[in-house]
């Protein structure tokens, strides 16, 4: 009977010191060009120190194209994988293990953004239709999505993008990558029948609005010599970014995409249970309902943990450590990403095994993704817990 603080095993390949993973966080102080700085090599190396099994960096571009915050990272050039090579020197020195989260925003990019400005680009999605949602706080007016939205022509153009990317990622020392393919964002628009309408390979059928995906983890698995270091984040009964779809269709969709990617021996398989009552409590339109108590990493988790799996089920969004542990004692999940704890407490592996408390949010919103007058602000400046006698 395994729990939190065991350690464990990944694609046969690396071992990691325990089952409590950092989640990808965007925080939007990459303010040197895109690039990670001082502050950044501080958050993460606090948190590997401190003995994080494995963290997954923040949301980090492939493209230009793909950008919806002004400072978010983008992994394009020899120059952005030699900053991050910094930090993860930063978190190896301190035994920890971190992943790039390779991220496109497809259609929740905006025109108007100066960054997307600045580089001359366009709003690239599956097919051209404007996603119902969005809020963009350093555009005027807090206008939502864009309707200027431009269907990719062929998608292995953008699949040799994330292949780009990840050979980037490798030589600026990352463990591995995790695929963002939740969020209404463009993996994840590619497997929507509402945002995907597209009439050839990638479109229509299941099998085809998986492609995309699995055609990436196929490009990703060559650069890290194997399956075993990548991780796919997936959301079934999300909401954010216009993403819900009919319960019918989820199931459908995702029972294929997790068989296709056990069978591709992908290490970790990462399920969030937003938009369920077990995760955030949400009115769901009836089109979009689930059924009462439905727990998406319950019952599609099944698919991934099973005696002899190759793959890792690693369970997501509003855990407690207390459910975390117990499901991983039950066998139902063998990891958990924290997200917002991380943020808060720079010590959460001490707190954990010292059964101390997590810290909150006692300041504003503004501690998530600025405005800030130094990138450290709301940032690197958490206390640790005091531990009692020591
Ligand atoms: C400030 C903030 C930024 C986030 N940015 C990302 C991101 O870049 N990529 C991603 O996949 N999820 C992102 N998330 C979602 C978290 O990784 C995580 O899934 C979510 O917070 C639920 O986990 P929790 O309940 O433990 O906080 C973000 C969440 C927060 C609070």
């Amino acid at each position: 009977m395994s729990n939190l603080l065991d350690p464990i095993t990944i694609g046969a390949r690396f071992d990691l010191r325990n089952r409590v993973v950092m989640g990808s966080m965007t925080r939007n102080r990459c303010v040197d060009d895109n690039k990670p700085g001082p502050a950044q090599i501080k958050h993460y190396a606090d948190r590997a120190k401190d003995g994080t099994g494995l963290i997954v960096s923040e949301g980090i571009f492939i493209d230009w194209t793909g950008c919806d915050w002004q400072y978010t990272p983008v992994m394009i050039t020899d120059d952005h994988a030699a900053a991050w090579k910094r930090v993860t020197d930063a978190v190896h020195e301190v035994g920890g293990k971190i992943f790039m989260q390779a991220w496109h925003a497809g259609r929740c990019a905006h025109d108007e953004m100066p960054i997307a400005k600045e580089h001359s680009v366009q709003v690239l999605a599956p097919s051209a239709i404007k996603a119902n949602a969005g809020e963009y706080h350093d555009l005027p007016g807090r206008p939502g999505h864009t309707a200027n939205v431009h269907a990719i022509e062929d998608p292995k153009t953008i699949i040799e993008t994330y292949r780009h990317a990840c050979t980037l990622a490798k030589r600026a020392g990352f463990d591995g990558v995790e695929l963002l393919a939740q969020g209404g964002y463009l993996a994840q628009q590619f497997l929507n029948s509402r945002a995907n309408k597209r009439k050839d390979s990638y479109g229509g059928t299941v099998e085809n609005r998986c492609r995309f995906i699995l055609e990436t983890i196929d490009a990703i698995t060559k650069i890290f010599e194997g399956p075993g270091a990548i991780c796919v984040k997936i959301s079934p009964t999300d909401y954010l970014n216009d993403s819900m779809v009919g319960f019918d269709e989820m199931k459908e969709t995702y029972t294929y995409l997790i068989n296709e990617m056990v069978k591709r021996r992908v290490g970790i398989i990462t399920l969030c249970r937003r938009g369920t009552s077990t995760g955030d409590l949400l009115n769901r339109p009836k089109e979009f309902s689930i059924p009462e108590g439905y727990d998406p990493v319950l019952d599609l988790g099944k698919l991934v943990k099973f005696p002899g799996s190759p793959s890792r089920l690693m369970a997501n969004n509003d855990y407690t450590v207390g459910e975390a542990n117990r499901l991983i004692k039950e066998g139902k999940i063998d990891m958990i990403t924290f997200g917002r704890p991380f943020i808060y407490n720079p010590d959460v592996i001490h707190r954990i095994r010292h059964g101390i408390p997590f810290a909150v949010n006692n300041r504003t919103n503004a501690v998530l993704y600025g405005p800030y007058k130094i990138p450290d602000e709301n940032y690197n400046d958490w206390p640790a817990a005091a531990i009692l006698g020591v």
